[in-house]
Formats: C-alpha cells, structure tokens, sequence
C-alpha cells in the first residue's frame, strides 16, 4: 500500500470543496423534511468521532507506517466534515441533532470487538451501506442543497472505499485461498446484517422519498460485490503479472 499517496490524496481533498448555501429555498414538502431530518441525525452522529482508538490500533499494528496513521487521521477528519454537513442538511430540514442511538452503539462496539482489520472492515461496511443510502437520497430527493452535499459525500466516500481496499490487499496477499473464502464469508453475512440494521433504521425516511427496500438493497449489494470483485481481480491480475514476469 502507498500510505505516501493516500496521505497526499486526503491532504489535497481538504482543498477540494465549494460550501453549499444553506439558506437556498426549500422546495420539499414538511412530512418529508422531519424523515430525512430524523434520518439524516443518525448519520450525522455515525459520521462523527475522533477516530483516537483507530489511530492507537493502527500506531501499534501498522509496524509505525506514519504516513497510513496520517492518512488515516485524515480519513477520519474527512467523516468529521461529513458530519459537519449532515448537520447544516438537518437544522435546514427542521430536524434535531442525537448524541445517542442503539445504532450507533452497536456500531462503535463491533468496531473495537477486535483488532485494527476488523475495524477497517466494520468502516468499509458503514462505508458501502452508506454510499446506497446517499445515493438513494440523491436520485429521489429534488432539494439542491441535500444534492451537493451527497454529491460531496458519495465522491469522498467512494476514496474512503479505495483507501480500504488498499488496506486489505496487502492483508489478503499473506492468505491462503481458504483464508480468503473464509474472511469473504464472513464479510458478506457482516454486511448483509448491517444492511438489514440500516434499513431497519431507514426505512421510514427511504419510504417518504419513494424508495423501495428492493432499490436500498439492490444499491448497496451492487456496492458490496463491485468491492470484492476489485479485491479479488486485483489479486488476479497479480497472480498473472508475477507469472509472466518468471516466464
Ligand atoms: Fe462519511
Ligand atoms: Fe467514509
């Protein structure tokens, strides 16, 4: 993994970004304004935190790779904006922010049940869960404001993807071939459970938008599969540039 890079990236994208104007009109009706308020503040509060038990995991676990703890503080710094402009998109829909929720508790502890892969992987999973969510919003909400600012979050989170995967490769280039299936296995019914836990959550604000569990659900598992699918074509085409290069 180029940690150098990514430290870069993140470095540059703070940079990278046009505030939106809170104030524009508001063109959605009340009852839909309090679900996506609601809504939008348990983000918000995921989206938030101060990353200091990642940042120790990955000191201690990352044999002191500065520019990955770097990055990281980054990324993380990256999700606080996000929250920053969940918040602004709540207060404009009439909405009040949480600082509690069961969701975010359950979140929190399957981050820290074990070391620093399995709470990239816990990340990666908010990640992609999240990503379908934005993207739901953004085609069935017309509000310009909430556009850019999924707009916004969709372009960093797809990078926040990347920057995991990156992470992962090189955890995946030591497995055996039944490691791999046994870590995907158990990916795929950890995401397939968090998926469930968002909907559970979201639905109420996803029906208000016009959406269906089908559409939430079809978003998020092609999220899902487009990343293992990278995973694995990326240790592929290793397997054949390594086997080329000894011919
Ligand atoms: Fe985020
Ligand atoms: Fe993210």
């Amino acid at each position: 993994m180029n940690s150098l890079a990514w430290l870069r990236y993140f470095e540059a994208n703070r940079r990278n970004f046009i505030e939106p104007d809170w104030s524009a009109p508001m063109p959605l009706s009340g009852g839909l304004r309090a679900h996506l308020a609601s809504s939008l503040s348990h983000f918000q509060l995921g989206e938030s935190g101060g990353g200091s038990h990642l940042f120790a995991q990955a000191a201690r676990q990352t044999e002191e790779d500065a520019p990955y703890v770097g990055a990281l503080e980054l990324f993380v710094a990256e999700e606080g904006e996000h929250a920053r402009l969940l918040q602004n998109l709540v207060a404009r829909f009439g909405g009040r922010l949480i600082t509690r929720h069961w969701t975010h508790l359950l979140f929190r502890t399957a981050r820290r049940a074990l070391g620093l892969n399995f709470e990239i992987q816990v990340l990666l999973i908010a990640e992609l869960v999240g990503t379908a969510y934005y993207r739901v919003l953004q085609r069935r909400v017309r509000d310009p404001i909430l556009d850019q600012v999924c707009e916004r979050i969709l372009a960093d989170e797809a990078q926040h993807v990347a920057f995991h995967l990156d992470h992962l490769r090189d955890i995946h280039a030591g497995l055996l071939p039944v490691e791999r299936a046994a870590w995907s296995l158990q990916f795929q019914l950890l995401f397939s459970a968090a998926l469930r836990v968002a909907w559970l959550d979201h639905r109420a604000a996803l029906r208000a938008t016009g959406s269906k569990r089908a559409e939430f659900f079809a978003d998020a598992r092609g999220e899902c599969i487009r990343f293992l699918d990278s995973l694995t074509a990326r240790e592929a085409h290793e397997i054949l540039f390594s086997g080329e290069a000894t011919r």
